[in-house]
């Protein structure tokens, strides 16, 4: 790396400290946000868990501080239990976080050069541990501006009734304080009163780590969420927001999967007709069911399409794909295990994207002009698929309740990749392609915000 000046009179070197909650659709935006400060200047340190520890040779010129965390491997299976680990995580590391950013801070020229720490706003205990130690904390929220909105809202939306939704029949009711979510839309909407009360609490720590934070940073573009950027800064009066989306595209290119993406699938993409294929992938923590999966699987033979499959192992819990599926399809599908999404989605050949609607697929899928067929499974896909097909208008939601059914996947399948209404839908997913691509560029929203950021860590930096 380059020499620290400090002594020597030369400018000093600037360091940014990343602190990433491990789970893959944070740990990709919190490294791609990580390239972007680096190509700015910033020296990068990565403290890292050992859980879903990041590989530090695909980043030669980062640091990175192992904290041992405590916890058994292997993820959390249901909501719950995730909540759990996001609270475990910030207790285990607690203590030898601590330890490890003081020995960083003591060492020769350490305290001159550290800018900042930014961390996931589900890490408060870690931000409280920074700026005990002097050293401001930034909050990187993965998720859209708009959902924050429905963290804020929370308390209040209990208070109001809304939740938790004792009925069914509820679920369909417009929430009048947060249009366009109905009640089935919202986090916390449904499970055990435990699961909710974990996940308020989960909700309600998020937003104290953002409205102490010493600056909210978005993935998200203006164009995109222009009203809910706007309704989350005067919400946030005094924490600056900085709206420095869609990070994939703004940052450069190095990968932070978990998992070894499958490269062969962009020959296979290339060999077909444009607007062709239907990807299909449920992000990295989803699961379905062994019945799900075959309903889906058969919708999808059922409906002629080209697809192109990323089947993460471990997403039915070992349930494979039916009996019959790969000869019914033959010829016109690829399964891989894990793909390297946001090229196969800007890939010209992909037509269409089904999708759990993790707010990563789904800016992936808006940049990438593809229409997107969204399954919500948990937390924040559902407001994400309310968002697609009633705001973007750019996709369809495929009900949430209940198990899938194969002859509606094949109408879903059909709708969005071979009508006249999906062709519209492509239209304004193409057009959002087009919005993102200008807020990247030289002037745009996203570049002015990043230029923003920059200042604002070095006016941090004493
Ligand atoms: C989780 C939650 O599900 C999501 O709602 C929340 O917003 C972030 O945390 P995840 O399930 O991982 O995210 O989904 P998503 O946000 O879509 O992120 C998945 C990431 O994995 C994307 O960046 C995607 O490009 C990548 N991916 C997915 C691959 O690289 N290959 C694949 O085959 C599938």
């Amino acid at each position: 790396g380059e020499a620290n000046t400090a002594t020597t009179g030369g400018p000093r070197r600037r360091r940014v400290l990343v602190f990433p909650i491990p789970y893959q659709g944070h740990i990709n935006p919190m490294f791609q946000l990580a390239g972007l400060l680096h190509e700015r200047g910033f020296a990068i340190t990565v403290f890292h868990t050992h859980f879903n520890a990041p590989d530090p040779s695909r980043h030669p010129t980062y640091d990175f501080v192992p904290v041992p965390d405590g916890l058994p491997a292997g993820s959390p299976g249901t909501v719950a239990a995730t909540v759990e680990h996001i609270f475990a995580i910030n207790s285990s590391c607690e203590a030898p976080f601590r330890e490890r950013l003081a020995a960083l801070l003591e060492a020769p020229g350490g305290r001159d050069e550290v800018a900042c720490l930014v961390a996931d706003a589900h890490l408060l205990t870690l931000m409280d541990v920074a700026r005990q130690r002097g050293v401001p904390a930034l909050a990187l929220r993965t998720g859209s501006a708009a959902c924050f909105r429905n963290f804020m809202a929370t308390p209040m939306l209990c208070d109001k009734g809304y939740l938790p939704a004792s009925a069914e029949s509820q679920l369909d009711a417009p929430v009048r304080e947060l249009p366009p979510y109905r009640v089935r839309d919202l986090m916390a909407v449904t499970g055990s009163r435990h699961e909710h009360d974990l996940v308020c609490k989960l909700l309600a720590r998020a937003v104290e780590a953002v409205r102490t934070s010493a600056g909210f940073i978005l993935n998200t573009f203006d164009a995109l969420e222009a009203a809910d950027l706007a309704a989350t800064r005067r919400d946030l009066a005094g924490v600056p927001v900085f709206d420095v989306g869609p990070l994939h595209k703004l940052s450069p290119a190095s990968s932070s999967s978990l998992l070894q993406q499958d490269r062969s699938c962009l020959d296979w993409l290339d060999a077909q007709a444009p607007a062709s294929v239907l990807y299909i992938s449920f992000g990295s923590l989803a699961s379905m069911s062994g019945e799900d999966l075959a309903e889906a699987a058969w919708g999808v033979a059922n409906s002629g399409q080209p697809f192109l499959w990323a089947l993460r192992p471990g997403l039915a819990r070992g349930a494979a794909l039916p009996d019959g599926f790969a000869a019914a399809t033959e010829g016109r599908g690829l399964v891989v295990g894990w793909a390297p999404q946001e090229e196969v989605l800007a890939h010209a050949g992909v037509g269409g994207f089904w999708t759990h609607g993790g707010w990563n697929s789904a800016l992936e899928g808006a940049c990438g002009g593809v229409p997107m067929l969204c399954r919500p499974c948990f937390g924040d896909q559902m407001g994400n698929a309310r968002y697609v097909e009633h705001v973007w208008r750019a996709g369809i939601a495929l009900d949430c309740g209940g198990v899938l059914e194969r002859g509606a996947v094949e109408a879903a399948v059909r709708r969005l990749m071979r009508s006249e209404e999906g062709d519209e839908m492509r239209g304004r997913a193409q057009e959002l392609r087009s919005r993102a691509a200008e807020a990247i560029a030289e002037g745009g929203s996203s570049r002015h915000s990043v230029d923003k950021l920059v200042n604002h860590i070095m006016s941090l930096w004493k």
